[in-house]
């Protein structure tokens, strides 16, 4: 209720929603609440992919530079990746886990390797440090995907970051939600002191109409998204996308590898307030997730999936989504969409890289991260996010146990 009043407030002053007066203190809260360090700077984006794009851009990232990435990603990593001019070589997920092993990122550095993207894929922790220490006497950025990432380690349910930089996303599915939104958070200064200065000469264009669209698009989410509703509430968002009624996340000019030109945005005030509601809640989103974490990978053994790669060394770990794999993911997935169980996927289409007719223009060639592929075609995840209750996390195995056919690798 708290977030409607506010909402409302900023539908009816777009001057103060698409501000930017209150991101310093946001930042700060973040960086602070996050990795639980004082010392840590941040710098708040329109989207994930946006932090992504100025720390390559802010570590001096020229046309034809490697970025190495995992193949097992989202379409806005090797896109932003092209926007800022680099090449992308992909790595693929590692035998019987869920993120690109570090031995393989190490293979695949060459002396055009200018960043590396370390992702923690569904919140599983990729110790970044090790790749750190691996690559601390050559002129690479490591850049930490933490997009799913809850925590790093579960006594103290913060994030550690041993990259140079680390960028996060708080678009409608994450950890935690603005809507749109994203943040880098920086262990070096230079780094951060570049990324202030691109991101000082983003276009403050149309910032109060973006605001207001997107505090209409939290309004509507928060008065109408309930477990029951969302599947079908999702079906009606992706419809008004396509028939150009609200933007959606993603535009086909960027599938196409064009940037938009309203691309390289900043956060405004609207991301702000929502943001720090949000992180006051932090612990109990922790605590829930890791409640959740633990009643999945309590059951999932029974269906015969293998949990030691979700526990990634962690005795009791907060996952963003507990992952599995089944044959028939559209028909598991329509059914739990029916009944309102919390069970969705990663990828409707395949990312855009794994993909024939656009997989060269990312620089991938169709059945080089075969694993990665594989997996793409079958995932689906069980949800850990607050407003999921026991009795549906329950609901949801038991739909798998009895519809899901799991797959192996
Ligand atoms: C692993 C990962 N990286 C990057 C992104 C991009 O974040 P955004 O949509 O905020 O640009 C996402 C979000 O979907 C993600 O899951």
């Amino acid at each position: 209720m708290n977030d409607v009043l506010t909402l409302l407030k900023f539908l009816c002053q777009p001057s103060g929603a698409g501000g930017t007066d209150l991101l310093d203190e946001y930042q700060r809260v973040f960086a602070q609440t996050i990795t639980g360090s004082n010392s840590m700077l941040a710098l708040a984006f329109w989207r994930g992919r946006v932090a992504l794009w100025t720390i390559l851009r802010a570590c001096g990232l020229r046309e034809g530079d490697e970025v190495i990435l995992p193949a097992y990603t989202c379409d806005m990593v090797p896109i932003a990746v092209k926007f800022a001019g680099g090449k992308c070589v992909y790595v693929d997920v590692e035998p019987g886990g869920f993120n690109s092993s570090l031995e393989h990122i190490a293979d695949s550095i060459t002396n055009k390797t200018k960043a590396i993207i370390c992702q923690h894929t569904y919140g599983i922790h990729q110790p970044a440090h090790k790749l750190a220490a691996l690559i601390s006497n050559r002129p690479i950025t490591l850049i930490e995907d933490c997009c799913q990432l809850i925590s790093s380690d579960s006594s103290h349910g913060t994030v550690a970051i041993a990259g140079d930089a680390a960028f996060f996303s708080t678009q409608w599915s994450k950890p935690f939600s603005t809507g749109l939104g994203g943040m880098a958070v920086f262990s070096n200064n230079k780094l951060y002191a570049a990324s202030r200065d691109i991101l000082a000469a983003f276009s403050q264009e149309a910032n109060r109409r973006r605001a207001q669209s997107l505090a209409l698009q939290l309004l509507l989410y928060r008065l109408t998204v309930r477990p029951k509703t969302k599947a079908m509430i999702a079906f009606l968002y992706r419809w008004a996308q396509r028939v150009g009624m609200v933007k959606g996340t993603t535009t086909p000019e960027e599938f196409d590898d064009r940037m938009p030109s309203d691309y390289l945005r900043g956060a405004v005030n609207v991301q702000a307030v929502i943001g720090e509601k949000q992180l006051k809640q932090w612990d109990k989103n922790v605590k829930h997730r890791r409640m959740l974490t633990e009643f999945y990978l309590k059951h999932l053994p029974e269906l015969g999936v293998d949990i030691t790669p979700m526990k990634a060394g962690e005795e009791k770990p907060a996952l963003w989504t507990v992952p599995l794999f089944v044959e028939n993911a559209g028909q598991v997935l329509s059914r739990a969409g029916r009944l309102g169980l919390p069970v969705a996927s990663w990828f409707g289409p395949p990312p855009v890289h794994i993909v024939s007719p656009s997989a060269k223009r990312f620089d991938y060639r169709i059945g080089q991260c075969p694993r990665s592929e594989w997996m793409v075609a079958r995932e689906i995840h069980l949800l850990t996010s607050p407003e999921v209750t026991a009795k549906q996390a329950g609901d949801a195995i038991n739909l798998i146990k009895q519809h899901g056919r799991i797959a192996n690798y």
